[in-house]
């Protein structure tokens, strides 16, 4: 029977570990109850969440970049429940989650499924944070791809997630486990907090390694276009298979080919604004207002003592990377964000991080997560 209530909320599987402590998470909704969280090293918990998708069933799973909130994506009613789980609009489709690479052949078309650089890509990214968007076979229900002739596909680079696609049987449709428009979870607690028990069962798999989600690439009808910059870097693909094209936000053509671009997204509930201290029209946005309590997202130590030599008190503080390592950056931006719209925080001051590798994916969440807030100046580019 799921756990109800506040604590615990995590359950001991019954010859499974003991139970870990889990960092606090504000609830978004405190009159949700707590899900059923299970650990996902537990193959008794494997075994029940398989069931719970196989009858129709929502189940979270952690994936090397985000966590999943998954269905059995030939089930259109299973997948029904996990739009409406996030709230998510109907025109956004859901990545299709394989166990092996050996399957895209049964979701694909062959002209698509046989093309050589999906074996390259898959030989060499899979599995990993590399979602691949061809043309889709009949069996994936409609609902799935929001109605696009295409679906997304991807094999996480998880034991927890490879062993869970396993054991269903089924392929599994699984957006981030978060509400739409909310930021994306990198741990089991982030689920929690803002899906409680809307899903059947959480599988607790510990912190997520990537930290963003995976990068998209559209491999339709012979065209190579990026549809979403993330965990995998753009130039580990062009060495692969050659250049991308790029799509740009509000381009004719864009709405249809990336659906899921629209408007804000990954937005914490505080006010989110870009600026880089190190620019002198910025000092305004760093300074504290009497009565205001504002956050600071630094890109690093100097850009942290950069953004109080101009600005501050800050009442709380996060530092995405003390040691120059972009990939440690991208695993920390989502707790980071996380943890600060916990703080009680009248807004939050996120500083650019170099725009290279996965720097590229954090930045495109922080753009992202500054649409709706106040603009900031000109020069948010990193020097
Ligand atoms: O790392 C990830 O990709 C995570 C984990 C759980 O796998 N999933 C994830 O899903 O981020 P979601 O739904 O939050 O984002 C999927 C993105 C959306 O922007 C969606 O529009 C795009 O992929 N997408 C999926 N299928 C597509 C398709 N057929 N054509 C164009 N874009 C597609
Ligand atoms: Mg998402």
């Amino acid at each position: 029977m799921p756990t109800r209530g506040d604590s615990p909320i995590r359950e001991r599987a019954p010859s499974g570990p003991p139970a870990l402590p889990v960092p606090r998470v504000l609830p978004e909704d405190p009159a949700l109850p707590a899900p059923r969280v299970l650990s996902g090293d537990d193959p008794d918990s494997i075994a029940i969440a398989a069931e719970r998708l196989r009858a129709g069933g929502l189940v979270v799973f952690p994936t090397e970049t985000v966590y999943g909130l998954g269905a059995n994506a030939l089930d259109a009613r299973a997948v029904a429940r996990v739009f409406a789980a996030k709230e998510r609009p109907a025109f956004d489709p859901l990545i299709v989650h394989l166990a092996d690479a050996s399957e895209v052949g049964m979701y694909a078309e062959a002209e698509d499924a046989d093309d050589p650089r999906v074996a390259s890509l898959a030989a060499r990214f899979w599995p990993g944070p590399l979602t691949l968007v061809l043309r889709k076979r009949a069996v994936i229900p409609g609902i799935v791809t929001a109605g696009l002739p295409t679906v997304g596909l991807r094999v996480p680079d998880h034991p927890v997630a490879r062993a869970l696609i396993r054991a269903a049987g089924v392929p599994l449709a699984a957006p981030s486990a978060n509400r739409f428009g909310h930021l994306s979870p990198t741990r089991a607690a982030h689920v929690v907090a803002g899906l409680g028990s809307r899903v059947d069962v959480v599988l607790d798999g510990g912190p997520c390694r990537v930290g963003v989600e995976s990068t998209v690439i559209l491999l339709a009808a012979g065209r190579a276009v990026l549809l979403r910059p993330g965990g995998l870097t753009v130039e580990a693909i062009e060495a692969e298979i050659g250049r991308l094209e790029a799509l740009v936000d509000g381009a004719p053509g864009t709405p249809e080919l990336a659906p899921g671009r629209a408007g804000s997204h990954y937005a914490p509930r505080v006010p989110l604004q870009l600026a880089d201290p190190r620019h002198p029209e910025s000092a305004p946005i760093f300074a504290v207002r009497p009565g205001e309590r504002v956050g600071l997202l630094a890109a690093s130590d100097s850009g942290r003592a950069a953004a109080e030599a101009v600005g501050g008190p800050f009442a709380a503080v996060e530092v995405l990377d003390a040691d120059g390592d972009p990939v440690g950056t991208a695993a920390r931006l989502f707790d980071a964000l996380h943890a600060l719209q916990a703080a009680d925080l009248s807004r939050i001051v996120a500083q650019p991080v170099r725009e290279v590798g996965v720097g590229r994916a954090v930045m495109d969440r922080l753009r992202r997560a500054a649409l709706d807030a106040p603009p900031a100046p000109p020069s948010t580019r990193h020097p």
